[in-house]
């Protein structure tokens, strides 16, 4: 999604905003644009499609674009096609969008999120004699904010209160007023945006890397506060324009957990630091080889009375949620329901007064999610979040958090905060059927015995890596591929699948093996590959006969087992084995290899492995 920066101080802006943005270039762009102030003069805008580097070069890397005050943007686009004119900052006053330079404008800004009743308000400023210049809902913002700012003769921070009460959708907004040289104006609703001050400097930003290098104590800006900004202050409004007391938050990670470290991109550093990010989550919740929940306000009294449980995530969060609907219900006996969020939002609600809801979500951002935990909320059912992010707002508006210490996740293609997530419902189960009394001690210290030992057989499985890039590199031309298994392993299968499509572009699809026959077999022809999971014993032999059927019509076939189950080799063409675990905890071995099929067939095709086409890190619109 898009990414903001913002920069006062005494520095040369450009440089630090250039350098801010490709801090988030993870986000996904296509777009990208400065707007900097030289002292009283008038702001210059600059704007390149495509790469940052783009950007740069038409500005000299920032030397030819002066000043000490200034906002950049990447976009994603969301209204309009990505083009010049489309690209941020707009103005409120009257530009050609392609053309680059000083603008007149009252008001110039940069805008991440989506207003709902753009159109009406265009409308209706069109009425007011303002001329559009791009297809964008962000021009249509920020000249509402220079209308109220006109039409009332009020200050930055009443017009933007003004337009706050009058958009709907969700916006993180930042913008620069002709009559405030040196000062910076931000808004949000429901997409992030953080701040942060540092030697009579300030900083601003769609995200915590961007700012890392300057200062550790960040300010994430409320749901609808506006902020003015200037050299070395940052001051909080409410929505009354009533000045806010904000306090800080200390980021503890290192700059460095952000950065590429060695390795050629973040997908297969990340990838890399599985055990590490899955050791520490377990440790900050297994204390005493007992999973203790009671910091994320889960105490056992909580965790006995829960009647029922449903899960609302996207992505690989929803996959995470799978697995954890088949491990509740399997140690704890209890109903779960796990559903996409984007599904959930909709419809009819009807949870137990005494369910548990859970929402997970790597950025604590995602639209679709924060939209379910509201639901959630209104019907005074409990909810936790399993985040990642500190702060986000999924973080701060659930009532409980429990979160995965998986360190920033930078590659778009979640690896590590994934694993992370497979943990935490791990404990949760854990905790769950503890609480109701549903698991025997010994059964109780086998299952700890196992969680603990993962971190060490995820690095065990990771030595796989040169034989599944052999494998990658000869399928890499591949037209479709097929994941199937069942129960657990349909769950990786699904996560296994999304891993290829969304960094190789090669269609695959998952499939819970027993559906085969109800119509995708009828897709299978010579050389087609089906990969099958195989970490569930009871299962395994049923999945066998499905992909032998698919043998049958000239498939290809990959097998993931455990070790031990070493009669698979006699049935598929290329097998990969993992460490064995209780098979409760097999995802978490299984889904590596999947992650580096993914990860060594885009790089076999030569493609952008970190940044792929179309996609977005953190997902902030619906
Ligand atoms: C995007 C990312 C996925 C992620 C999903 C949900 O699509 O590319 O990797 O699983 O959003 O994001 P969240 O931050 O809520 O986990």
């Amino acid at each position: 999604m898009c990414g903001i920066v913002g920069f006062t101080g005494r520095q040369q802006a450009a440089p630090v905003l250039l350098a801010g943005l490709s801090k988030l270039e993870y986000r996904g762009y296509d777009s990208s644009g400065l707007a900097v102030r030289d002292g009283d003069s008038l702001a210059e805008v600059v704007k390149a499609t495509g790469k940052l580097r783009n950007l740069a070069e038409k500005i000299d890397n920032g030397a030819a674009l002066p000043g000490t005050c200034g906002i950049g943007h990447t976009r994603w686009a969301t209204h309009g096609e990505p083009s010049q004119s489309n690209a941020h900052p707009h103005v409120s006053g009257n530009a050609t969008g392609s053309a680059s330079g000083p603008v007149e404008s009252d008001v110039v800004g940069v805008h991440n999120g989506i207003i709902e009743n753009y159109e009406e308000l265009r409308a209706k400023l069109t009425g007011n004699g303002y001329t559009f210049y791009s297809s964008t809902d962000t021009e249509v913002v920020i000249k509402l904010v220079d209308y109220y700012y006109k039409k009332y003769k009020i200050g930055p921070i009443d017009a933007i209160n003004r337009m706050m009460v009058r958009v709907r959708g969700s916006y993180a907004l930042a913008l620069m007023f002709k009559d405030y040289p040196g000062e910076i104006y931000a808004a949000r609703k429901d997409s992030p945006m953080v701040i942060g001050v540092a030697d009579g400097e300030t900083f601003l930003a769609s995200d915590v890397p961007a700012i890392l290098k300057y200062t550790r104590d960040i300010y994430y800006i409320d749901n609808l506060q506006s902020v003015r900004i200037l050299p070395g202050e940052a001051h909080f409004f409410d929505l009354n324009g009533d000045e806010v007391e904000m306090e800080s938050t200390h980021i503890t990670w290192d700059a460095a957990a952000a950065e590429k470290g060695g390795y050629e991109h973040f997908m297969i550093k990340e990838i890399h630091e599985q055990p590490d990010a899955v050791r520490d989550t377990l440790a900050s919740v297994i204390k005493d080889n007992r999973v203790d929940l009671s910091v994320s306000g889960l105490t056992p009294d909580v965790l006995k009375d829960i009647s029922e449980v449903h899960i609302a995530a996207c992505g690989s969060a929803w996959h995470a949620g799978m697995v954890g609907k088949y491990v509740i219900e399997d140690l704890a006996e209890l109903q779960v329901t796990a559903e996409l969020a984007s599904e959930f939002r909709y419809k009819k609600i009807l949870l137990d007064k005494d369910a548990l809801f859970i929402v997970i979500s790597q950025s604590g951002e995602t639209a679709d999610t924060l939209a379910a935990l509201r639901a959630a909320k209104e019907r005074g059912i409990r909810t936790l979040a399993v985040v990642n992010v500190v702060g986000s707002t999924i973080a701060r508006e659930a009532d409980n958090v429990l979160y995965t210490l998986a360190g920033p996740e930078i590659s778009v293609a979640t690896t590590k905060a994934y694993s992370a997530q497979l943990v935490a419902m791990y404990t949760l189960a854990l905790a769950l059927a503890d609480a109701k009394g549903k698991l025997e001690k010994n059964d109780y210290d086998y299952y700890i015995e196992e969680l603990l030992a993962l971190p060490e057989k995820i690095s065990r499985a990771l030595e796989n890596k040169e034989r599944i890039q052999w494998f990658a590199s000869k399928h890499s031309n591949s037209r479709d591929m097929f994941y199937i298994g069942r129960g657990l392993d349909y769950a990786i299968s699904l996560e296994g699948s999304l891993k290829m499509k969304e960094i190789s572009y090669i269609h695959s699809e998952a499939y819970a093996a027993g559906e085969l026959k109800h119509g995708t077999i009828s897709l299978v022809e010579k050389g087609l590959l089906v990969i099958g999971l195989l970490t569930q014993e009871g299962l395994l032999e049923k999945t066998i006969s499905n992909m032998e059927e698919c043998r049958a019509r000239g498939a290809y076939l990959m097998g993931v087992t455990s070790n031990g189950n070493y009669n698979v080799e006699d049935y598929v063409n290329f097998t990969i084995y993992v460490p064995k675990t209780d098979e409760h905890f097999a995802g978490s071995l299984a889904v590596i290899p999947l992650q580096l099929l993914g990860y060594y067939t885009s790089i076999a095709r030569g493609l952008d492995v970190d940044k792929p086409r179309n996609l977005a890190k953190s997902v902030t619109v619906e």
